[in-house]
This record gives C-alpha cells, sequence and structure tokens, in this order.
C-alpha cells in the first residue's frame, strides 16, 4: 500500500494533480477541502460548522477535522492506498494520522509538496475565484489569511515530514502535464 501526503500552499496545484494521480497509481482520493465543500453544499451540521471558518479562510478545528478524515478511510477498506490533499494542516492532524495508520498497520509513504512563489498562487485563486463561487477565492483579504493559516500552522509539517525522511518537493510551476511527470518520477521510485 502507498500512502501519499500531497503537500502545498493554497492554489499550489494539489487537486489538479490528485485528479490524474489517483487514477494513475489507483489510489483513493480524500480531499478534505472537497468533503467539507459536499458537507455544505448539502447542508448538513459539519458542513454549516465548517462554512464558518472556511468562508474566512481560517481552518476548520482540529477534532473536526481529524475525525472527518478517519471516516473517510474507514469507508475505503479496500483501498490500495490512498491520496491525502489538504490533509494533515497541523501537527496535530500529522500526528493523529500517523497514529490512525498505525492501528491499521499502515504508514504514510512520502508527502509530496508542489512548491511555487505565493504571488503567482495569489493570482491564480483571484482569477479561479471569477467563476468558480468558491466564497474563500472571492477576495484577496481572504486568500491572504489562507496563506497565514499556511505560514503558521501547516508549513511547519515540512520539518516533521523531513525528520521522518519522507519529504519531496517539486516545482509547481509549468504545465500541468510537466508537473504529474515530476511527480511520477518521485512516486515510481517509492
Ligand atoms: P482546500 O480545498 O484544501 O483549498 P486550498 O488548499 O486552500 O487550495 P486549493 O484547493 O484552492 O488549492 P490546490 O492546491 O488544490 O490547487 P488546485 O488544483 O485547486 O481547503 C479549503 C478550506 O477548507 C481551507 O481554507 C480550510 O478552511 C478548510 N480545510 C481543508 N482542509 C483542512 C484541514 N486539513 N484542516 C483544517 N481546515 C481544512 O488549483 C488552483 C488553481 O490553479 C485552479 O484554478 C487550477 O486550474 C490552477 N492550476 C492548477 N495547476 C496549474 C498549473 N500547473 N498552472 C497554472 N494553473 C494551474
Amino acid at each position: 500500500m502507498i500512502n501519499i501526503v500531497l503537500f502545498g500552499k493554497p492554489g499550489a496545484g494539489k487537486g489538479t494533480q490528485a485528479e490524474f494521480l489517483k487514477d494513475k497509481y489507483n489510489l483513493v482520493h480524500l480531499s478534505t477541502g472537497d468533503i467539507f465543500r459536499f458537507n455544505i453544499k448539502n447542508d448538513t451540521d459539519l458542513g454549516r460548522l465548517a462554512k464558518t471558518y472556511m468562508d474566512k479562510g481560517d481552518l476548520v478545528p482540529d477534532t473536526v477535522t481529524i475525525q472527518m478524515l478517519q471516516s473517510e478511510v474507514d469507508k475505503n477498506p479496500q483501498a490500495a492506498g490512498f491520496l491525502f490533499d489538504g490533509f494533515p494542516r497541523t501537527l496535530a492532524q500529522a500526528e493523529a494520522l500517523d497514529t490512525f495508520l498505525v492501528t491499521k498497520g499502515e504508514k504514510i509513504t512520502a508527502t509530496i509538496a508542489l512548491d511555487a512563489d505565493d504571488e503567482i498562487l495569489v493570482q491564480r485563486l483571484l482569477e479561479r475565484g471569477k467563476t468558480s463561487g468558491r466564497p474563500d477565492d472571492q477576495d484577496e483579504e481572504k486568500i491572504r489569511n489562507r496563506y497565514q493559516e499556511y505560514n503558521e500552522k501547516t508549513a511547519p509539517l515540512i520539518h516533521f515530514y523531513e525528520g521522518q525522511n519522507k519529504y519531496y518537493a517539486v516545482n509547481g510551476i509549468g504545465t500541468i502535464q510537466e508537473i504529474t511527470e515530476r511527480l511520477s518520477l518521485i512516486i515510481d521510485k517509492l
């Protein structure tokens, strides 16, 4: 089983790349952002709670997010592996994921980051916000807040996974196909 964390700042291309990688490597793609948005669309209790954080560009609290992620993993007992997109985003989430996977005799195989400059990504998200309808892409202040959340709470995971010798990074600028190839070079060696 290979379990990959696709890592990177907001707008780095995690969701875009996951669409290709999940088929190529037969992995179950779990995007916490997509799961929250599904719940918001369906007006569930979880969705209503998540929306109060997401609309501001804040992270949803760990307890809620961890429980949701674990239940999604448990829904896929036959999975050949998982592609985690947007999770973990805090040290508490990373530690909870490790502990949870150990109970299943599993572990994270690699964390692969898509590296890109903030300013390029902010422009990407502002562009997407014109048509996507995502409230957190609608104005620059919310987008900048997502980067602040990333820098404060998510960036420390780089050190966490480097300490486990599981951290890889690729240049996240280029065509979608070029970036898929860069990621595949790493995954093929795992
Ligand atoms: P989430 O949905 O995870 O969003 P994000 O990480 O902030 O950013 P994106 O999904 O916008 O970026 P991405 O890297 O997937 O890029 P994408 O492929 O879409 O999270 C949203 C919110 O949910 C969070 O702010 C938080 O509130 C909550 N949340 C989620 N997970 C959580 C967690 N674990 N803990 C707590 N809260 C959590 O691409 C972006 C754009 O760029 C697209 O328009 C795309 O077409 C374009 N693009 C992609 N690749 C390229 C390329 N190579 N060249 C040019 N454009 C490209």
